[in-house]
């Protein structure tokens, strides 16, 4: 794919306005939980750094809509960098206006800014324009490296680069080229793993791999509306009932592409999320009236681990069950596991099944874990990004 990156431009003694997705897990005290977004963008900034730019950082933390929000600042943020980057990160309390401004004049080779939540501006979800130049002025070059953001056309990772020569960082490249592999000249057999409660969410991204991949397994809440599709009697299961007819119509176009499509044969069940004292496994098609399917079973995960293991490629988004609570973790863990130990080329995304790969100690043995949730999803959909689309056009100067 055709997009500029910062080893093509010349960012010495150059102020770097830089897009950067910190948008993390925070723990009660606000304090960050888990800073891997935060070390994925550490070899862009050392980078820029090294090469005698000063890098001014922009981010979004959770959805705050155009407003301050205390508990969304990126104060805890802003400690964790510094910690990570050894470099001192001086921080703006507020994202545009005479504070930023004055900081960002000042700024030196080799010292790091960072701005306030830029969605506590009400003009960032908006792109707007007038922002988009605040942002601009700010700096000489742009460089994207919020791969998570990417599927948002936002002020501070699209608008910008309307008023500014655009790059992408090395974050952005190492996600696009990673995915784009899982897209084109995937080795074969290609197996698409696909979990995550919300049928209506993953219908695209299954349209689409039934032209990409060999095998797909379903698992997580959005296969019942599956095996409700298929006829079972699934308890007091979760079912999308208004995407059944949704699910027969991909079973019935998996048959004709000769696309191994498989649900879950056996699942974990119990009569509420929390209620792990009555968990039971029952075949797929035996749920009690009761009970709800919560998490893939054994017969699953090994018929499963089979096909993974014998797979080129495997992409992966979604968990197979109610990770959350440990009785309902099982089958994201073991599939977590067989990912792990076999030879295929393998590409996780979303936050929740990176966590699970981490709960399984495994995360060391995949090929790619992305940064992008939402972001992996619309790329494996098919969709033209965002804000991979202002790092194609973009001509420097
Ligand atoms: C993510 O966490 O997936 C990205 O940071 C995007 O966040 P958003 O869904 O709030 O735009």
């Amino acid at each position: 794919m055709a997009i500029k990156t910062i080893k093509d431009i010349d960012v010495a003694g150059k102020k770097v306005f830089t897009r950067v997705d910190f948008n993390v897990p925070r723990n009660e005290q606000g304090a960050v939980a888990d800073d891997t977004k935060i070390r994925a963008a550490l070899p862009t900034i050392t980078y820029l750094l090294e090469q005698g730019a000063a890098v001014i950082l922009a981010s979004h933390l959770g959805r705050p809509k155009g407003k301050c929000k205390e508990e969304l600042r990126l104060t805890a943020v802003a400690e964790k960098l510094q910690e990570l980057l050894k470099v001192e990160v001086l921080k703006s309390n507020e994202v545009v206006g005479p504070e930023t401004e004055a900081l960002a004049q000042k700024l030196q080779p080799g010292q790091v800014l960072l701005l306030e939540n830029v969605r506590f501006h009400p003009g960032e979800e908006k792109n707007d324009p007038q922002l988009a130049q605040a942002y601009a002025k700010l700096a000489d070059l742009f460089v994207s490296d919020a791969f998570g953001t990417a599927h948002r056309a936002h002020a501070s990772n699209v608008g910008v680069a309307d008023y500014l020569p655009a790059a992408a960082g090395m974050l952005m490249q190492k996600e696009i080229e990673n995915l784009t592999q899982t897209l084109h000249n995937a080795k074969k057999p290609v197996l698409a793993i696909v979990g995550g409660s919300k049928t209506a969410d993953k219908i695209g991204v299954i349209k689409n791999f039934l032209k990409l991949a060999d095998i797909i397994l379903l698992g997580g809440g959005m296969a019942n509306t599956f095996l409700k599709a298929k006829g079972y009697q699934l308890g007091i299961s979760l079912v999308e009932e208004d995407q059944v007819d949704n699910a027969a119509q991909i079973m019935r176009e998996a048959a004709d592409l000769n696309v191994e499509l498989l649900l879950p044969e056996d699942v974990t069940v119990a009569s509420a999320i929390e209620d792990t004292a009555s968990a039971e496994t029952v075949a797929a098609d035996a749920v009690p009236a009761d009970k709800m399917a919560l998490d893939i079973g054994p017969q699953t995960c090994a018929r499963y681990a089979e096909l993974i293991d014998k797979a080129g490629t495997v992409i992966w988004n979604g968990p197979l069950g109610v990770f959350e609570v440990d009785a309902f973790a099982q089958g994201t863990i073991a599939i977590a596991k067989a990912v792990a130990a076999s030879s295929a080329f393998s590409l996780i995304g979303g936050g929740d099944v990176v966590a699970a790969v981490e709960k399984a100690g495994v995360a060391a043995q995949i090929s790619h874990l992305s940064t992008g949730g939402g972001a992996t999803l619309e790329f494996w959909e098919g969709k033209e990004l965002p804000g991979i689309a202002v790092l194609e056009d973009k001509k420097e100067g």
